[in-house]
């Protein structure tokens, strides 16, 4: 196991070739940490490098396709050490018809490729004696939809997985720390549909992240006000629910 040179932390974001990923990657080595970057689109990785060559190595894979713990064993090695694990990567879409490739491309990879990635890294995080996971779930995950509905189930499923993982954190006695970051609306490509309020821009929401993650919090949500709307949201009766 690559042992973290002092003074630089090292961080892994899964899916920084754009939006919250990408942003948080440049906010990351701002902060003084070695960032190894990934996502499928290696021009997007490339540009984030070129930026700072030294302090970002790239891995580019699908996370669908490839096997992940293979693909960050190689990464953790090259940028000696890991601290950090952020996974922004998701995916989803509108889906009235139920289509079920989008149902199925959705749940390879926020639910399949997520449950591989977060339980590699917990595991690393075991055998090292500490670190700090952090997964971008949603607001979505807090209740069902009838627009969306693999996506919010997904991110339900992620929410959930990630409060087990901490239940499982606090048993190891060890200082490993798990994050679940849930955004309302974020101006990037994934921010879809009609009726969107509060939408933070991309600057505001990974500032806002990168406060969270420095006080290890255990849930976040993005904007801040969006605690709310999750309030609002758990507390509505399912006959109020059922109709909107
Ligand atoms: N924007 C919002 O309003 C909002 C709200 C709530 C939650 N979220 C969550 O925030 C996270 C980040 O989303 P974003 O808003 O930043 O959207 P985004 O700009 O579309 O970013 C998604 C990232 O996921 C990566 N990705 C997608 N499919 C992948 C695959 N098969 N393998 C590897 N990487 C893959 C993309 O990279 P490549 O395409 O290069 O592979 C990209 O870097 C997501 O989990 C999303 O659900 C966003």
């Amino acid at each position: 196991m690559p042992q973290t040179e002092n003074g630089m932390k090292k961080a892994i974001i899964i899916g920084a070739t754009s939006g919250i990923g990408s942003e948080l990657a440049k906010i990351l080595v701002k902060n003084e940490y070695k960032v190894g970057i990934t996502g499928r689109r290696k021009t997007e990785l490339e540009k984030l490098k070129e930026s700072d060559p030294i302090n970002f190595n790239i891995s580019c894979f699908d996370c669908t396709k490839e096997n992940n713990a293979e693909e960050l064993t190689k990464l953790v090695n090259e940028i000696e050490g890991l601290d950090l694990l952020i996974l922004s990567s998701g995916t989803g879409d509108l889906n009235e018809q139920l289509d079920f490739n989008i149902e199925d491309s959705t749940n390879k990879l926020n639910v399949i490729a997520f449950t591989e990635i977060v339980a590699w890294t917990f595991n690393y995080f075991e055998k090292q004696g500490k670190g700090h996971l952090v997964a971008i779930s949603s607001i979505a995950g807090i209740r069902g939809s009838r627009i969306a509905p693999a996506y919010n189930a997904s991110k339900a499923y992620q929410i959930n997985y990630l409060e087990g993982l901490r239940q499982k954190a606090k048993k190891t006695k060890l200082p490993i720390y798990v994050t679940d970051i849930r955004p309302g609306f974020v101006d990037t490509d994934m921010a879809k549909g009609e009726g969107q309020f509060w939408v933070a821009t991309k600057e505001k929401a990974t500032k806002q992240i990168l406060g969270l993650i420095k006080r290890k919090k255990s849930v976040g949500y993005v904007s801040k006000r969006w605690r709310l709307i999750s309030i609002l949201l758990k507390g509505l009766p399912n006959g109020i629910y059922n109709r909107m």
